[in-house]
């Protein structure tokens, strides 16, 4: 006769002494494989936990010799700042600016998401900060850096200084000027540099023009862009700006800029309030429109490419409340748009489009405030942002346009780094 299947032994049933023997043994064999694998997971839980704990101690130790001076700047400051405030981390801030980075950080890690009043589900997005490499060290250190920074006036203004004085080299902007070039550059714009410019395949305009006003952005790979930070399109322009997404292999747009401030025109629209539209020769679908709350919405694109037929989804992220040289109202709202922007090109290696409306004072600041984030999570621990800054002042002129918008992209990085410590294992 065959054996009772252990799982399911029917009650019901009379069982004879042979069969209930087996099933014994089988049970007891089944209560002996349950206990072994819990005890298996049980240890490799603790190993890795164990690991973990290591590498985070084991990054707290600084070594300065191949440091940068700013680096070990940063270092002095941070054990300034552990000496004379008792080595307390909790008193290292200001009172005024702990309790409001408290309070943003305790809504990013628990307090309940806002649910965003769109058209259709987005539940799945969820608003915590990304996983990261950054360790608990470099985080305080950091963290003590920028508080110091947002403190001390003098300072920012001399550093806003310096960084207004930096100058680009090289910087010609030969091709922007050319005739037939000037009237696609937004009047009173910023200029792309000649070394630095996206370039269109002419072949595929009919003007076989190669021209737009768009400048590639790299941060560590010097042959693939990590941004394209480009002027709102004119409305002479919106094919060349689809041209461009389309041959820089682009999924994803962001927006700053309303389409007007003011009645003052900062963008033209370029994409179809309903259904689909023909630039050229790039068909755009609007596919959805999600708004998540007053200051952003996503739209969704399928773009085609009727010379070829191939397809493409493009999303775009546009956030609509702030003003030209201006700052947002609150980093935490553009924290969390920046969050939803890389959720959704998490893993890409195409460049992310950055626009406003001359492509350098809000986009600057946003790619300042992203790529500094980005380095941190994957565990740089040298960050120096007017550096990076200056770097991308080598890629574009007028990248961040306003000390206000500097010191905004200090709260900013600030913000998300005690939001990303609140929310590690203590
Ligand atoms: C490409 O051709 C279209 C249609 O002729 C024109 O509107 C557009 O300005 C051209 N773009 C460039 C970059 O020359
Ligand atoms: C694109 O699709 C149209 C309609 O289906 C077809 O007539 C045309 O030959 C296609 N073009 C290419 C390049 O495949």
């Amino acid at each position: 006769s065959t054996p009772i299947p252990p799982s399911r032994p029917n009650p019901r049933l009379g069982v004879e002494p042979g069969n209930f023997l087996i099933l014994v043994v089988v049970s007891m064999v089944f209560i002996v494989m349950v206990l072994g694998m819990s005890g298996a997971l049980y240890c490799l839980r603790y190993r890795s936990h164990h690991k973990l704990k290591e590498k985070l101690t084991g990054l707290g130790s600084y070594t300065g010799h191949d440091a940068t001076t700013a680096y070990q700047d940063l270092c002095r400051q941070r054990m300034a700042v552990q000496t004379s405030e008792h080595g307390d981390r909790s008193e290292v801030f200001h009172p005024s600016h702990t309790s409001r980075i408290n309070s943003v950080s305790s809504q990013f890690s628990d307090g309940p998401m806002q649910s965003p009043s769109a058209r259709s589900s987005t539940s799945s997005w969820s608003e915590e900060p990304t996983q990261t490499n950054m360790d608990i060290s470099t985080g305080h250190m950091i963290l003590s850096y920028m508080e110091d920074h947002l403190q001390n006036k003098d300072r920012l203004d001399k550093e806003w200084e310096a960084l207004c004085s930096y100058q680009a080299e090289p910087a010609a902007c030969a091709v922007g000027q050319e005739e037939q070039n000037v009237q696609r550059n937004r009047p009173r714009g910023v200029l792309v540099y000649d070394h630095s410019r996206v370039i269109l395949k002419p072949e595929n305009n009919q003007s076989r023009s190669d021209y737009i006003n768009a400048s590639p952005i790299m941060d560590h790979d010097p042959r693939n862009p990590a941004y394209i930070s480009a002027q709102g399109p004119l409305p002479s322009t919106v094919a060349d700006f689809w041209q461009m997404v389309w041959e820089s292999g682009c999924v994803v747009i962001v927006m700053l800029t309303p389409l007007a401030e003011n009645g003052i025109k900062q963008c033209h629209q370029y994409w179809p309030d309903e259904g689909s539209d023909l630039y050229h020769t790039y068909e755009v679908n609007l596919v959805s429109e999600h708004i998540w709350c007053d200051d952003f919405l996503v739209r969704s694109f399928y773009l085609k490419n009727v010379q070829t037929n191939e397809t493409r989804t493009v999303t775009q992220f546009h956030f609509l409340s702030w003003m030209d040289q201006n700052v947002p109202e609150s980093a935490r709202t553009l924290l969390d748009f920046r969050r939803k922007v890389n959720k959704c090109y998490r893993g890409r290696s195409c460049p992310i489009i950055v626009h406003c409306s001359d492509g350098a004072g809000r986009s600057g600041t946003y790619i300042l405030i992203d790529m500094v984030l980005n380095k941190m999570a994957k565990g740089a621990k040298e960050i120096d942002i007017a550096a990076t800054l200056e770097h991308l002042r080598d890629q574009r002129s007028g990248m961040v346009q306003t000390k206000e918008q500097f010191e905004f992209a200090l709260t900013a990085v600030a913000e998300e780094v005690n939001a990303i410590l609140k929310a590690l294992p203590q």
